[in-house]
C-alpha cells in the first residue's frame, strides 16, 4: 500500500518534469510559435534573467556613408535659426503631420506657446514641427502650400522630403536627432512628442531645472518599456520581421509619445544613428537600440504617459507631465491645470491626505484603465 503511493507520486513526479521540459523547449527554441502570451514570457523571462543586448551592435552595425544613407532627405523646411539664443533649456520637437494643422494650432495657443513660457516660467523652450511631406501625391501641393503659409507666419516647422507615413517614423526619428546635433546641439534638453500629446510645461520646466542641477550625463526619461517582444503577426502595424530583429526581447525603451533626454545624451544618440541600420520602422524601439550600443538606459517617470490619458482633477495636475490622446480638450485641460487653485491643492498634512486618496482612487482601480499607473499615487 505504502510502496503503491511512493511509486504513484514518483510517477507523477516524472509527468512533470517531462511536461516542463517540453514547455521550456517550445518557449526557447520553438520561434515560429505566434502566441501573444509566449511572446511576452520568453521576452520577459529574457529581460530579467539575462538582460544583455550585445548582439544588436553586431547585428545593426553598417558603414557610416550607409547610416547616413537612411535620414539623407532634402530638407523643405528648415528653421535653422530657431536656437540662434545662446540660452536654451529645452528644445522640444512635436511629431507631426503635414496635415494636422489644427492640432498644431492648439499647441501654439495652449502649453507650446513660447511667449507665455518666456514670460510666465522664464526660460526659453523652442518648439519645433517634424514632418515629412503628404503621402498623397495628389493632395502633396495643396497642402505643401499651406504649410509654407503656416511657416511664413510662426518659422517652427521642420520639414524633409520623405513620406510622412506610420513605416517612416524612423526616418523622423534621424531627421530630429541629426538636426539637433547640427542646428541646436547647445539646448540643455531634448524632448520628443506627438502632436496628440498634452505637455505640463510649468511641471516639465520645474523638473528639469531641478534636474539640471544634478548630473544629467545619462538623462533619459519616459514611460518606459521593458522586455517587450517583438510582434511577429504579420497583419499587426508593429510587425517585425525575424531578418529585421532576430531576438526575443527588445531592449528597454521609452513610449514615443513622450520622453525627455540631456544634451549629452542627445549626442550619443546622434552618434549611434550614424552608426547602425535604421530600417527598422518603429522608432521609439530603434531609439532603444540606438541607446543600448553606448551604453545609455531609460528611467520610469510615473507622469510620464504612454498610451494614458490623465484623469481630469487637480491632484494629478499637480504632478503630470504628458498626457496622450487630446484634441479638442486640450484648451480646456491647458487652462484648468495651470490655474492657481491646482498649485497646492496637496500642500499640508491635510492636503496631501486628500490627493493621496483621490489619486489612489482614480489610479489604482483593480481592472485595466488606461492611465497612469498606481505607483503615481505613491509619489
Ligand atoms: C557594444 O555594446 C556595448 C553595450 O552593449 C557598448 O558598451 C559598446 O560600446 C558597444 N560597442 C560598439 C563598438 O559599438
Ligand atoms: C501666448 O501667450 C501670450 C502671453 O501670455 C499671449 O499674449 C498670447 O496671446 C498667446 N498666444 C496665443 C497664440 O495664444
Ligand atoms: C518612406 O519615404 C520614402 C521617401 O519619400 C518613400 O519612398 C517610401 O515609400 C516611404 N515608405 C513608407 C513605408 O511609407
Ligand atoms: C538593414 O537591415 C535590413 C533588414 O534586416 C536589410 O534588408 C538591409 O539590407 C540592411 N541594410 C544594410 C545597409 O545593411
Amino acid at each position: 500500500m505504502f510502496r503503491n503511493f511512493r511509486l504513484v507520486r514518483k510517477w507523477k513526479f516524472l509527468q512533470l518534469i517531462s511536461m516542463c521540459c517540453v514547455l521550456s523547449t517550445l518557449l526557447v527554441c520553438w520561434e515560429e510559435v505566434d502566441h501573444h502570451v509566449i511572446s511576452h514570457v520568453r521576452s520577459y523571462s529574457y529581460r530579467y534573467l539575462i538582460n544583455r543586448y550585445d548582439f544588436i551592435n553586431k547585428s545593426f552595425a553598417v558603414s557610416r556613408e550607409e547610416a547616413d544613407s537612411f535620414g539623407r532627405f532634402p530638407y523643405l523646411i528648415n528653421p535653422q535659426e530657431i536656437c540662434a539664443h545662446k540660452d536654451v533649456l529645452l528644445l522640444l520637437f512635436v511629431k507631426s503631420s503635414p496635415e494636422n494643422f489644427r492640432r498644431r494650432q492648439i499647441i501654439r495657443s495652449t502649453w507650446g506657446n513660447q511667449t507665455y513660457i518666456k514670460q510666465e516660467l522664464g526660460v526659453n523652450v523652442k518648439v519645433v514641427y517634424v514632418m515629412g511631406v503628404h503621402p498623397n501625391p495628389h493632395q502633396r501641393a495643396a497642402v505643401q502650400k499651406k504649410l509654407n503659409d503656416e511657416d511664413q507666419i510662426h518659422s517652427d516647422l521642420l520639414q524633409q522630403n520623405f513620406m510622412d507615413t506610420f513605416h517612416n517614423l524612423t526616418i523622423k526619428l534621424l531627421l530630429q536627432f541629426r538636426w539637433a546635433h547640427a542646428s541646436c546641439a547647445h539646448a540643455r534638453f531634448l524632448m520628443s512628442s506627438d502632436d496628440d500629446v498634452f505637455v505640463h510645461m510649468p511641471n516639465l520646466v520645474q523638473s528639469l531645472q531641478a534636474l539640471s542641477k544634478q548630473d544629467v550625463e545619462n538623462l533619459w526619461i519616459g514611460h518606459v518599456h521593458r522586455g517587450a517582444p517583438p510582434v511577429r503577426l504579420k497583419s499587426s502595424k508593429y510587425y517585425v520581421s525575424f531578418q529585421m530583429y532576430q531576438y526575443s526581447s527588445y531592449p528597454d525603451y521609452t513610449a514615443g509619445a513622450g520622453y525627455v533626454v540631456s544634451r549629452e545624451v542627445a549626442a550619443k544618440i546622434y552618434h549611434a544613428t550614424m552608426t547602425l541600420n535604421a530600417s527598422l520602422h518603429i522608432d521609439d524601439v530603434f531609439m532603444g537600440i540606438c541607446a543600448v550600443t553606448v551604453g545609455v538606459s531609460p528611467q520610469e517617470h510615473v507622469y510620464f504617459a504612454g498610451e494614458a490619458k490623465a484623469p481630469y482633477h487637480p491632484c494629478i495636475y499637480e504632478k503630470m507631465i504628458t498626457s496622450h490622446g487630446h484634441e479638442d480638450d486640450v484648451r480646456y485641460l491647458w487652462k484648468a491645470a495651470t490655474t492657481p487653485e491646482a498649485k497646492g491643492i496637496s500642500s499640508g498634512f491635510f492636503g496631501n491626505l486628500y490627493c493621496k486618496a483621490v489619486k489612489m482612487f482614480l489610479l489604482c482601480k483593480p481592472f485595466f484603465s488606461n492611465t497612469y499607473s498606481c505607483r503615481a499615487a505613491f509619489s
